[in-house]
């Protein structure tokens, strides 16, 4: 059990002059919210959300000064609950932490202990936040068309955003549960990247690029859109009957406008994914199959760590539309 507070390391954004710009501070334990659990954390992971907290956007973070990161991994320090106990290592993803609660780009959380996840057998921090809520987002995206009787033999599975953090781990599911998965990336210049995750075919945002017509020649049997707005319009109405879209993203806008005849006409189901409320036993079981038949060696190989002096830049290119791949923050580089 701590007794004392400690000083520690965190990646802090303020408000100067309307301005919001992060850098690194020191903070004592003493000076984080209430909570049962503190937790040392090692790693965190960098989502499109974390960029849009720290770029000061109030529909994700309501006031600043304030430490983003979504995702933590690391060890119990402090257990007020025993559940989890001292000295366990635990995931945590979601709720509110990196939103209003001080996040993962801090050394260390205070959360209720019912955000926490058991670190799942055989894992450490560094490979849990590998995937972080990118990837278990991408897992429940994937879980989701699986639920509505997805199968390989039914034809193409369209991933759009493919190159990016949800995009490149739904790529590698998919091609390692043996669907044949076209990735829609407007990165020429990742094309050869996401074959080797697994795309059998990479073609451009051109592919998903706005059609009067309400209803085109069908193209993939199923779909996993992070991207939202006109692109994910369009994926409806290239999707063949009976298929399914999982959607979870909003890069190219919060709108979407359709008809419903990709639904009456088709029987095309529009699947909504949320990764970040939703029952922790949800959560648990996506992380264990990650650790467990799941897992995505050549995302897991092809991370790239950082240290808090890089993560400006880093969450600045996720607002431009121009990160790729799955980025780790390792607190000790
Ligand atoms: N529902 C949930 O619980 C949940 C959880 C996690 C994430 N999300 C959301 O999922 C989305 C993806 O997250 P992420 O972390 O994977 O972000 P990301 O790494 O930035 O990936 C998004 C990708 O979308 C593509 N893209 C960017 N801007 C675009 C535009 N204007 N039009 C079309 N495509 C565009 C890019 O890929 P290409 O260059 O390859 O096209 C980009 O790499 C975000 O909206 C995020 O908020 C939701």
């Amino acid at each position: 059990m701590m007794t004392t507070n400690s000083e520690f390391k965190a990646w802090r954004v303020e408000e100067q002059n309307g301005e919001y710009v992060g850098a690194e501070k020191s903070l004592s334990t003493a000076d984080l919210p209430d909570g049962d659990v503190l937790i040392r954390v090692s790693h965190s992971s960098l989502n499109y959300k974390d960029a849009l907290s720290a770029s000061g956007n109030k529909g994700v973070t309501r006031s600043f000064p304030h430490t983003p990161g979504i995702d933590a991994a690391g060890e119990v320090v402090d257990s007020a609950t025993g559940n989890p106990s001292n000295g366990s290592p635990v995931i945590v993803t979601g709720y509110d932490l990196g939103m209003n609660t001080d996040g993962g780009f801090g050394e260390y959380i205070r959360v209720p202990a019912a955000w926490c996840v058991p670190m799942p057998e055989g894992w450490n921090a560094r490979t849990a936040m590998i995937y972080g809520t990118a990837g278990l987002t991408a897992g429940l995206c994937v879980q989701k068309l699986l639920t509505m009787g997805a199968k390989p033999e039914q034809g193409k599975v369209a991933v759009s955003g493919a190159s990016g953090a949800v995009g490149t781990v739904a790529v590698e599911l998919l091609a390692k549960l043996g669907f044949d998965v076209v990735a829609i990336s407007g990165k020429a210049d990742h094309a050869d990247d996401l074959k080797a995750l697994g795309a059998k075919k990479v073609v451009g945002r051109e592919t998903l690029a706005e059609e009067k017509k309400p209803l085109v020649k069908p193209a993939f049997a199923n779909a996993v859109d992070t991207v939202g707005g006109s692109p994910l319009a369009e994926l409806l109405k290239q999707i063949k009957p009976g298929g399914s879209v999982s959607c979870c993203g909003l890069v190219a806008g919060p709108g979407l406008q359709t008809t419903v005849l990709p639904f009456i006409l088709r029987g095309v189901n529009l699947l909504g994914v949320d990764s970040v409320e939703i029952p922790l036993p949800e959560k648990e079981a996506v992380w264990k199959k990650f650790a467990g038949e799941w897992a995505c060696p050549k995302t897991e190989a092809s991370a790239r760590d950082i240290g808090r002096s890089e993560l400006d830049g880093a969450l600045k290119a996720f607002l431009k539309g121009e990160s790729a791949g799955k980025i780790v923050l390792d607190h000790s580089k």
